[in-house]
């Protein structure tokens, strides 16, 4: 489905019951909503799941391919405005996280509790903003392609890539499809946001956090972060993962999500 946001169409899917508590599920960089369809699958019609792609991303427009962290909590809220959501779940991995961070910060209102995934607070240190910047400038000028063959080793096991997983295959595929330009945006938007970590104190909503224990992206210690300044919350590492963890180990990362999900009430 689609909807307009601030003239650049935006794509998601909704599958479960609308009547049910909504979870809102962002995806990480540079992928798609489609990295998510086994989470839907397992919350089935006990929730009714929304997942999108952010500006750029997947089915969603590019625009003018200038974005910032500011702008996408700007178009989730968007979302879940059109949607008529008043409060949902929000379920973010790596740069969704980011986007989930600062919403949260923004505005708490909206959310019933968070799910934080291989992501976390820190804003990136200089030698990270220039690695950004450098990254920005390659794939605009060698292409996607590219891109995702250099991207592939930092987000997944040794064992999916020697394999050659059917995850590994639907990620290259995906960053492939994904528009140079719109990568580099978001790579500009990931390097200018803001340091979430004072604000994790504040955070009064249920929390899971999930990492994978081969995360080198962002890692078990950056999650035990998380969890050591997020009261109440609670830190599972998913077995045989890297950076992707809800598609390297779903069985073990959906029963967390469900268990946390039903404890809600
Ligand atoms: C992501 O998976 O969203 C990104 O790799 C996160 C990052 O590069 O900081």
């Amino acid at each position: 489905m689609k909807t307009i946001i601030k003239g650049t169409e935006f794509y998601y899917i909704e599958s479960g019951d609308p009547a049910k508590t909504s979870v809102i599920f962002i995806h990480g960089f540079p992928f798609s909503h489609a990295i998510w369809q086994e989470q839907l699958a397992a919350l089935g019609n006990e929730f009714h799941s929304i997942a999108y792609d952010f500006r750029g991303m997947g089915n969603s427009g590019v625009g003018d391919g200038q974005y910032t962290l500011e702008g996408h909590v700007d178009d989730l809220i968007t979302l879940l405005d059109f949607l008529q959501i008043d409060q949902a779940v929000i379920v973010g991995l790596s740069m969704g996280g980011y986007i989930a961070l600062r919403a949260l910060e923004r505005n708490p209102e909206r959310f019933l509790a968070v799910v934080l995934c291989d992501t976390r607070s820190e804003a990136d240190d200089n030698a990270g903003k220039i690695k950004r910047a450098n990254a920005a400038q390659a794939v605009k000028k060698d292409g996607s392609a590219v891109f995702a063959e250099a991207f592939i080793p930092a987000v997944f096991t040794e064992h999916a890539i020697q394999q050659a997983l059917p995850a590994v295959k639907m990620i290259t595929k995906i960053i492939c499809a994904n528009d140079p330009v719109a990568i580099a945006g978001n790579l500009i938007a990931m390097a200018a946001r803001t340091d979430t970590t004072a604000s994790l104190k504040k955070i009064t909503v249920p929390t899971l956090i999930l990492v994978g224990a081969e995360d080198k992206l962002t890692t078990p210690e950056d999650a035990r972060n998380l969890q050591s300044q997020i009261t109440g919350s609670v830190l599972h590492i998913v077995p045989d993962a890297a950076h992707l963890s809800n598609l390297e180990n779903p069985q073990f990362f959906n029963e967390r999500l469900l268990e946390f999900l039903d404890s809600l009430g």
